[in-house]
């Protein structure tokens, strides 16, 4: 969904969608001497924890890093703990997400995920399609690159098809990305330090607002979140134009 600068909500009202990169299971680990899937595996907790309290804090999507299309680099062992993580996830909390009437959606490249995970993934978003209280988003196996280009693919491909003519505007080009359909991302939230994107929601970013924290993601929860929120109610989202002033364009 595009942002529109005229109609986007004043920062004082709070963040909609917030977007997690969960960073800093690994060092979690390596702190605690214990082997990093431990680490992980408190991730899914700490995730547990944030979807739980993100409702009460007035957000009504959250979309959350799990896995980049460069962690493919990782070694085999961590790779496969990560994708067991998404088994024993679904097993053991979609009845709940289901009852609390969260929608569930996977952002990322089907192609090239485990056969049982694709089915998985299929199941989750079919089961919690009509639920429409709290949106999660899980980019799995995604990468800001590779959804730019497959969007572009997409609207190719439409245009061999004869489904698609004139020229490509921004509107046109978000519906090929995976986060279409959703509400535009009002913040992205980085734990553990590190300040950058990894590659991650490179279009959606655009004018998002970018929040860094130290806390490692497994010792995530409400607290930091809420923090996040009281952060955000302090920017000036000013989107290019000027706060109250009338603009001499109209937006696009
Ligand atoms: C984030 O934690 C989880 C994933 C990338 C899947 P890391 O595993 O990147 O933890 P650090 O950055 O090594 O501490
Ligand atoms: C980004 O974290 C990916 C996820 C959180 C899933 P990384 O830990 O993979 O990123 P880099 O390698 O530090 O940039
Ligand atoms: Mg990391």
């Amino acid at each position: 969904m595009p942002v529109d600068p005229l109609h986007a909500p004043p920062a004082a009202d709070g963040p909609r969608h917030v977007a997690l990169i969960m960073d800093g299971n690994g060092r979690w680990a390596e702190r605690r001497g214990v082997p990093r899937a431990i680490g992980h595996r408190e991730g899914v907790q700490a995730l547990k924890r944030t979807v739980q309290a993100a409702p009460a804090l007035g957000i009504h999507c959250l979309t959350v890093f799990g896995f980049s299309t460069e962690n493919w680099r990782r070694p085999v062992e961590e790779v496969t703990d990560l994708m067991g993580l998404v088994r024993s996830y679904v097993v053991s909390d979609l009845k709940r997400l289901e009852k609390e009437g969260v929608r569930v959606l996977v952002l990322g490249r089907r192609a090239g995920l485990p056969a049982d995970i694709a089915e998985i993934v299929e199941r989750v978003e079919a089961t919690t399609a009509h639920n429409d209280k709290f949106i999660l988003q899980v980019a799995f196996n995604y990468g800001g690159r590779a959804d730019i280009v497959d969007a572009a693919q997409r609207h190719v491909d439409r245009v061999l098809a004869g489904e698609a003519t004139g020229p490509l505007d921004e509107e046109t080009f978000g519906t090929g990305l995976s986060t279409a359909g959703g509400p535009p991302v009002d913040v992205i939230v980085r734990t553990s330090g590190e300040q950058r994107l990894s590659n991650f929601l490179l279009w959606e970013a655009a004018y998002a607002e970018l929040v860094y924290q130290n806390v490692l993601w497994p010792d995530y929860g409400p607290d930091a979140l809420a923090d996040v929120v009281d952060q955000y109610r302090n920017r000036d989202r000013r989107f290019g134009g000027r706060a109250a002033a009338t603009p001499a364009l109209a937006a696009g």
